[in-house]
């Protein structure tokens, strides 16, 4: 009986072993999305200052007060993960964010080509929030805490509907006044 018993506590406590690394790289990687966050909350207000169409600046001024609600969402989501909410540098957001300053410093101001320039920088940081929070919820959910991945997939949604805007802004006005500045 006690031989039987023994592997069995063995194997729950390992169990609960790799929760706990897994919660804690959750953690982590809820760390580094709320610095990406807060960084986009510094940074969407000088592509909105660099954009020429006034389509544009407003995304990028509507999608800076989304991003304010995301920095919310995720400092409730680490409440109810117990933990304090910190930020922790995100490297990938870091070199995202600085290619789009090097658009804006090789593009002219007030042009299309700038917005075409822009709107692709944007895509990128949208399309990495997706993938991190699309994965994220997922791994809320593995850990059993669907109220947090319930915040988390407001968020993605959101980032969503953000790069759909984009494209349409792109493929409706920008893209094609692009074109038009490199035929005159
Ligand atoms: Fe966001
Ligand atoms: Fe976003």
């Amino acid at each position: 009986m006690n031989k039987k018993a023994t592997p069995k506590s063995a194997n729950a406590k390992s169990k609960k072993d790799v929760d706990g690394n897994l919660k804690e790289f959750f953690v982590d990687e809820l760390k580094d999305i709320y610095w990406a966050e807060k960084h986009l909350v510094k940074t969407l207000p000088k592509m909105q200052k660099a954009a020429t169409s006034d389509e544009l600046k407003n995304a990028f001024g509507d999608h800076l007060e989304v991003t304010k609600g995301h920095v919310t969402r995720l400092e409730q989501a680490f409440e109810l993960m117990g933990e304090k909410a910190q930020a922790k540098k995100c490297e990938a957001m870091e070199g995202i964010t600085k290619e789009g300053e090097s658009i804006i410093e090789d593009t002219e101001a007030g042009t299309a080509t700038r917005d075409v320039g822009l709107v692709l920088a944007a895509q990128k940081v949208e399309h990495y929030e997706i993938s991190t929070y699309g994965g994220l919820a997922q791994l809320a959910r593995t850990l059993g805490n669907d109220d947090v991945a319930k915040i988390l997939e407001s968020t993605l949604n959101e980032e969503k509907e953000a790069d759909q805007l984009l494209t349409s802004i792109a493929e409706e006005h920008i893209n094609y006044e692009a074109a038009e500045e490199v035929e005159h």
